[in-house]
């Protein structure tokens, strides 16, 4: 097998992410907690909230409390979504570390979940990262809809590219490829990220996956094998778009912090501390969340072989 790099970093989105589509009312306070229970799992950054208009994601609405409220650890980049100008000034003021500007690679996808054209975005961004620079906050830009989209299909590879290199050339230091509805597929995400990792050479890439379709795993180590260093998780597998019809959660944190342990990979993230935030998931946003990992255990989390076996095969003790 092909091997990728013997070391990545995890960004942890499930706070944004995650929460933005829950229906259930997160208490400002219980986010705080949520992410400060974060903090101390090693993570490379946490995406804390975004800084969107609240009538589009009323469950945000706390954003800036939130921000000040949660508690700093050194090491740990603290993000946040920001999609226009007034979401830059919103998270500057509330001290966000970095940005994480979006917007989508197709047209309709952009349309229904910024209602702006892409153009318009684009136009947006420009004008954010310009901002962003002379505050000397550091900006990542997320691709939505990279590997395809719930409205306007397949989007060609080329389109991807071109927009990430004029985000990169206005100003943004790291390009995240997201597969915002599941869409991606092994060998289409293998062929992105080389194709990315060529054109764009002097930026930070990081894919976005979710397991709306049962790939994101597979497309993990697709990327991974490319050489990509930075993947976006969501513990328990929260997560989900809004405006895409069928999405569904983000990868699991803890599958593939578990899935790279395995495979000797470093993460930086203690695993026993994030499955005890993810015990506690159903209870903050008031529902069940089947969990393989929590059900099953680790790997070699061994179980005690049946009583009868010693009388059957004495020889064993
Ligand atoms: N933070 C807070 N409020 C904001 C805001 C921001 N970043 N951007 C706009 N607003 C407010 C405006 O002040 C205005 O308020 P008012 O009605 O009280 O005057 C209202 O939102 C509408 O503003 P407008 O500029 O017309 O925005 P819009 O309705 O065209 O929406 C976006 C554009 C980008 C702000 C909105 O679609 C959005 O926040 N989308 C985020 C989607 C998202 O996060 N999706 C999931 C993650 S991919
Ligand atoms: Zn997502």
């Amino acid at each position: 097998m092909n091997t990728g790099p013997a070391r990545i970093e995890i960004n942890e989105v499930g706070p944004r992410d995650g929460l933005q589509i829950e229906k259930a009312l997160v208490a400002t306070e219980d986010k705080i907690a949520f992410v400060d229970a974060l903090s101390a799992c090693g993570f490379a950054r946490i995406e804390v909230t975004s800084f969107t208009s609240p009538k589009a994601i009323p469950a945000l609405a706390d954003a800036v409390d939130v921000m000040r409220g949660i508690r700093r650890r050194e090491g740990v980049i603290y993000t946040a979504l920001v999609p226009n100008v007034r979401g830059l000034e919103r998270a500057l003021e509330a001290g966000t570390d970095e940005m994480n500007l979006v917007m989508s690679c197709s047209e309709t996808h952009n349309r229904a979940n910024l209602r702006m054209t892409r153009e318009q975005s684009f136009a947006e961004l420009s004008q954010v990262l310009a901002a962003a620079r002379r505050a000397g906050a550091p900006c990542n830009v997320s691709l939505s809809t990279a590997f395809g989209c719930p409205f306007d299909g397949d989007v060609p590879a080329a389109t991807v590219l071109d927009l990430a290199d004029r985000l990169v050339q206005a100003g943004a230091q790291g390009i995240t490829l997201c597969d915002t509805t599941g869409m991606a597929y092994p060998t289409q995400v293998a062929d992105l990220c080389e194709q990315a990792a060529r054109r764009l050479p002097g930026a930070a890439l990081t894919v976005h996956l979710h397991n709306t379709r049962g790939m994101a795993l597979a497309n993990a180590i697709a990327a991974w094998q490319t050489g990509i260093t930075r993947f976006d998780a969501a513990a328990g597998g929260l997560g989900g778009c809004p405006y895409a019809p069928g999405a569904s959660g983000n990868v699991n944190t803890e599958e593939l912090v578990h899935m790279f342990a395995c495979m000797g990979v470093q993460t930086g993230v203690a695993l026993e501390p994030l499955m005890q935030i993810v015990r506690g998931l159903p209870e903050l946003v008031q529902r069940s969340l089947p969990n393989a990992l929590l059900q099953a255990g680790q790997r070699l989390a061994l179980h005690q072989p049946p009583a009868w076996l010693a009388e059957r095969f004495p020889d064993a003790a």
